[in-house]
């Protein structure tokens, strides 16, 4: 069955299964979905955003809830979000945990792919605390973390030269926020790890280098294989990931190849929105 043609009743199991599969749901369609049929699926799933934050070139022309994702280049500029994954190091994340609300998930189309590279790592965050040995659990009760878009930025930008200056728009209306170390699902009410290393600034408390070593302790346990797969991409697969109980990272790939993919995000409860 195409997923274009997919009732009302079969996208809600769909969304149920995304929940209790921790945080993961990936379709191999074999389809390349039209803007209108993706975005239909992508509603079935919670209200869609529109990628205000982004170079306006980097929207699919009409439809401002999909963000172009890859090296596609045309006369002479970026005409995708193109963020290069790092060489041994993974930037693991979740996205936009720098705001309130963060995105509740995010939803990837595969339009164009190489033969090999470029698959996302996905970890599961409630798994991964549920095995969390207590001497770390203890290490991190009741800690919050800083996480700050700007501090993300300067990070990219030393393997995206072609990245654009940051608007001044953009600066001012992402100030940094803090979120626990642990939050809890607002759907599943599962607790669940929130450590995306490249977007925190600081934990409370600690100095500039046990913050790092904390989170470098929490990362190497949570992406273990017991909780981690890397998804290698096949044009029409669709993915819907949460920000609120998995991450996810890139993975290099041969850039002389090209790699679009379409992303959405859609809203829904927070783990947390600042006040608590
Ligand atoms: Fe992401």
């Amino acid at each position: 069955m195409s997923l274009a043609e997919a009732a009302d009743n079969q996208l809600a199991a769909l969304r149920q299964l995304w929940l209790d599969s921790g945080g993961l749901l990936v379709l191999r369609t074999g389809e390349a979905l039209c803007p209108k049929d993706f975005l239909r699926f992508c509603r079935a799933f919670g209200p869609l955003e529109e990628n205000e934050k982004y170079d306006p070139d980097f929207l699919l022309p009409g439809y401002p809830e999909i963000l172009r994702l890859g090296n596609l280049y045309r006369d002479g500029k970026y005409r995708a979000l193109f963020v290069r994954a790092e060489r041994g190091e993974v930037l693991w994340h979740t996205d936009d945990s720098f705001r309130y609300p963060q995105p509740a998930g995010s939803i990837f189309h595969c339009r164009t792919h190489p033969e090999t590279g470029g698959g996302t790592w996905y970890a599961g965050m409630a798994d991964a605390y549920d095995a969390l040995p207590s001497r770390l659990r203890r290490r991190i009760e009741g800690r919050f973390a800083v996480h700050s878009y700007t501090f993300l930025d300067d990070r990219l930008r030393q393997d995206n030269p072609h990245r654009r200056e940051m608007p001044l728009e953009v600066r001012r209306t992402h100030p940094p926020v803090i979120r626990p170390l642990v939050v809890n699902h607002p759907e599943t009410g599962r607790p669940a790890l929130l450590i995306p290393d490249c977007h925190i600034e600081s934990v409370t408390g600690l100095e500039e280098a046990e913050t790092r070593s904390l989170l470098a302790e929490l990362l190497a346990h949570a992406t273990r294989p017991d909780f981690a797969v890397c998804w290698q991409w096949r044009p029409g697969d669709v993915a819907v990931w949460d920000n609120r109980s998995a991450m996810h990272a890139g993975s290099p790939f041969d850039e002389l190849e090209a790699r679009l993919m379409y992303r959405v995000t859609f809203t829904g409860p927070d783990t947390y929105d600042g006040t608590r």
